[in-house]
């Protein structure tokens, strides 16, 4: 239990030294203070890029990142898939509860699906909640497919591993449930023209349904992310002006979904008895690195806008991190790793402020 051991960090940002070694202790490790129950036999991933830990590698798509620089501070140096130069959100939060880190669906032989009972990735980057959500760019695994295989996973897999439906109705309901999705459908769909509070009800319906889907299937425990601040990634902020602020309309857009999305999830609670959310602020924790007034990040340790592959980055929307592309020499100096994604010391600093500092994570009551 507890984060990784890992100090590094604390070389480039100060405050993350004091956090973990105040936080990262004996009374911090016992049971109760374990945020969100914590005792999680399984990990069931469902998401985009933030968290697909190697699906598209087995997808006719060209949004992959199973090559160098990606992965290169990851166990044993090699790209995984994974979108980052380490681990995502998800692997820091199967590492907090006790879990191994949780393998891509695609990735997996039948016999292999047939032993696991610590969780499986379904996350798969460009996809959305809406199916269409990043078809042009390729194949991938929209949110539906994903709780379609999650189905499967049980009917063919599951079903066999536990000899009873007691047995197996009580793994489903103490699993953790993770989504990170929706991100997608804003890049794709939405522009200056589109009425924010329609795409948002319209976005929204499309989620629930794939909740009570989950729900249905004996899903309990849920741990949602919000979607991210697009506004202020790389790829939108370089066309922006002043060069370097936020796309402050599709933040306000995106932010009206989050808050319909955590009002929501309250109603669900009421609804659905012995059911828990988690709602993860991701939107405020990323805008926190960025902003001026932030105590963390925003100090000039680091480079909070431009991405650290490709290294020369001029916003130009076909300008990816690529095979060939050159990196910076330090990951750990940057919050973006390439122009959509965070580094690993991002994904860091996430977990610490979802569970240890808990500004980011909240447990979702009844209204
Ligand atoms: C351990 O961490 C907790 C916060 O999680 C803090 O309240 C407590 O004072 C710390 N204990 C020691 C001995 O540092
Ligand atoms: C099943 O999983 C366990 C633990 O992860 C491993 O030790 C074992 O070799 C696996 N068996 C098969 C048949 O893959
Ligand atoms: C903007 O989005 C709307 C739907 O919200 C769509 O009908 C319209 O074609 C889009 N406009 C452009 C320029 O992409
Ligand atoms: C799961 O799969 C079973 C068997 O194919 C099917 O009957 C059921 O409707 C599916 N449930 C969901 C929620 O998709
Ligand atoms: C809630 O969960 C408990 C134990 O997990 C179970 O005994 C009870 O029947 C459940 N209640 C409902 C309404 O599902
Ligand atoms: C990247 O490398 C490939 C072959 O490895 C080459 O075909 C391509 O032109 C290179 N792209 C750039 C931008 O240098």
């Amino acid at each position: 239990m507890g984060l990784p051991s890992s100090l590094k960090p604390c070389l480039f940002l100060f405050f993350l030294c004091i956090l973990s070694v105040s936080t990262i202790n004996s009374t911090a490790l016992k049971k109760e203070t374990v945020f969100f129950g914590g005792k999680f036999p399984a990990l069931y991933v469902i998401g985009d890029s933030l968290v697909d830990s190697g699906n598209n590698n087995h997808l006719e798509t060209r949004v992959r990142a199973n090559f160098t620089p990606y992965g290169s501070v990851f166990e044993g140096g090699k790209p995984t898939g994974r979108f980052s130069d380490g681990k995502t959100t998800a692997d820091y939060i199967a590492i907090y509860y006790g879990l191994p880190l949780v393998p891509a669906y695609l990735g997996l032989s039948e016999d292999q699906k047939n032993n696991i009972t610590t969780g499986i990735n379904y996350a798969s980057a460009s996809c959305g909640i809406f199916p269409d959500t990043g078809k042009p760019l390729g194949k991938c695994l929209s949110l539906s497919v994903q709780v379609d295989l999650f189905n499967e996973t049980i009917e063919k897999n599951l079903k066999k591993t536990f000899k009873t439906q007691s047995e197996l109705s009580k793994h489903l309901a103490e699993s953790l449930f993770m989504t990170a999705i929706g991100v997608n459908d804003y890049a794709f769909f939405y522009n200056k023209t589109t009425d924010a509070n329609e795409f948002a009800n319209k976005l929204l319906h499309e989620f629930l349904i794939q909740i009570q889907r989950l729900h249905g299937l004996g899903a309990r425990k849920f741990f949602i992310n919000n979607v991210k601040p697009l506004g202020c990634y790389p790829n939108i902020v370089a066309h922006t002006v002043p060069r370097g602020s936020c796309n402050d309309q599709l933040n306000l857009a995106i932010a009206i979904f989050n808050v319909k999305l955590r009002r929501s999830l309250s109603h669900m609670k009421q609804k659905f008895s012995n059911t828990s959310f988690l709602y993860s602020d991701y939107f405020n924790f990323m805008l926190g690195l960025r902003g001026p007034s932030s105590n963390q990040a925003g100090s000039n340790l680091m480079d909070t806008t431009s991405p650290c592959c490709p290294s020369v980055y001029d916003g130009g929307l076909t300008t990816s991190c690529r095979p060939n592309s050159s990196s910076c020499k330090m990951p750990d100096t940057h919050v973006f790793f390439d122009p959509f994604h965070p580094t690993q010391l991002a994904n860091f600093m996430y977990a610490i402020e979802c569970f240890h500092a808990r500004t980011v994570c909240h447990v979702v009551r009844e209204k």
